[in-house]
């Protein structure tokens, strides 16, 4: 951008053709809604005609720590001033920190780097390859990756793959060859597919995308086993339900399991991007120099924005906020799915990682919840996602059900 010809004061002066400006030079590939945010604070973000909304989207699972959290962006200003970027041809103070930190949450082994969460799965597909290369002796013999059905994993190449959703892969075939799909919480079907062609499993232990479907913990356990038994690597992808989301720093810890690697990204970095992969130790040699890499991955901006999230879990519990008002939250709305049931089906989830299946298409209760002040994005199988911010309060809880009742008793739905 020439400052010659551009400056913020200029931007502020076009705000209100925002959507004109959108309508001609902005890819279609979203289907935004029809308003532009300019301000976040804490659970609240404002729109440019300054009409505020309690955002329980947070950036679809990002901002952890709400909007502009102070101690966040203390640490991120204060990073910007000493050293943005170095890339990894040299080593940085803040992804050591943050690698560490990380391993003592998760478990031995080893993190890499890199800036989302369709990154971090292809880091995990690579990884399946050489683990398969090395059980089998050579490429091109023990390659397939199986997946859930409505699983989401990405939109690179390898990401839509794994994405066993015609949506997404429609248009782009061909894809990856090997991936394949079985049941969520289907251990039989799982054990009909994988085979001594099959290098791993890969799977959210919460489906987001697909509608906020949890893996039941006897189902992760038992893939562990099967996996185990298989010789096969068991992959999570924690990039939605990791990070806090569900209370525990990962979805998958309170089954006790250990995988083989874990991909996160989402709300590590608060709402500065980062994508980050674990490694179990036994497998983390896979990886020699040369055979993987980003030139963005783990700089010391993006690693010191993570660094303060996980500062701020510490400092002000921040999990025992997302479980202990997770579960009021889950409470309150089976309640309130019992006084309308011709219009919802299911709530499902854990703390704030919650979605309430619609009987029918989501997007009008979505679209009539913004118009009165809450943004929520919707799922897979009818399903209105609710994913608060994970400092959100009782008191902004309170206000969100307050706001879905509303569309609830005046919405006609079809
Ligand atoms: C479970 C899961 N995996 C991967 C991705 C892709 O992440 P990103 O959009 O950061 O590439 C997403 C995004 O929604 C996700 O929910």
């Amino acid at each position: 951008m020439d400052p010659q010809t551009f400056s913020h004061s200029d931007s502020r002066a076009v705000e209100t053709s925002t959507a004109a400006i959108y309508d001609q030079y902005v890819l279609k590939n979203y289907a935004a809604a029809p308003l532009a945010l300019t301000k976040g604070e804490g659970s609240y973000v404002w729109d440019e005609k300054g009409q505020r909304y309690l955002d329980f989207t947070s950036g679809i699972a990002v901002c952890t720590l709400g909007h502009c959290h102070p101690a966040w962006v203390e640490v991120i200003t204060q990073q910007a001033r000493e050293l943005i970027h170095v890339s990894n041809l040299y080593r940085n103070q803040n992804q050591a920190f943050l690698a560490k930190k990380l391993v003592e949450r998760i478990g031995p082994g080893r993190m890499f780097f890199c800036n989302s969460g369709t990154e971090a799965n292809e880091m995990l597909l690579k990884l399946s390859r050489l683990h398969g290369v090395k059980q089998s002796g050579e490429e091109g013999k023990r390659y397939k990756v199986i997946t859930a059905e409505n699983s989401f994993h990405g939109r690179t190449f390898g990401g839509m793959s794994v994405t066993p959703q015609e949506k997404i892969q429609s248009g782009f075939r061909p894809l990856l060859p090997g991936c394949l799909t079985a049941k969520i919480n289907d251990l039989e079907s799982f054990e009909k597919v994988i085979d001594e062609t099959t290098a791993a499993v890969l799977i959210e232990p919460i489906q987001g995308e697909g509608g906020i479907t949890p893996c039941t913990m006897e189902f992760l356990v038992g893939l562990r086993d099967l996996c185990n038994r298989k010789g096969a690597l068991l992959l999570l992808d924690e990039v939605q339900s990791g990070i806090g989301r569900t209370g525990e720093f990962l979805a998958s810890q309170s089954s006790g399991i250990i995988p083989d690697g874990i991909a996160m990204a989402k709300g590590l970095g608060g709402g500065f991007p980062i994508g980050a992969v674990w490694i179990r130790e036994d497998s983390a040699d896979l990886f020699q120099p040369g055979s993987h890499g980003s030139t963005f991955g783990g700089t010391p901006l993006s690693c010191a924005a993570a660094l303060a999230v996980l500062d701020v879990f510490d400092k002000e519990s921040v999990l025992e906020n997302v479980k202990i008002n997770g579960s009021y939250m889950i409470e309150v709305l089976e309640k309130l799915s019992h006084e309308y049931p011709e219009k919802i089906k299911d709530i499902r989830g854990r703390g704030f990682m919650i979605g309430i299946q619609m009987r029918s298409d989501p997007t009008p209760v979505v679209d009539a919840l913004r118009e009165i002040g809450l943004l929520v994005p919707a799922a897979g199988g009818n399903v209105v996602r609710l994913l608060p911010p994970l400092i959100a309060s009782r008191k902004e809880i309170d206000e969100a059900i307050t706001l879905i009742r509303t569309v609830l008793k005046n919405l006609e739905l079809k």
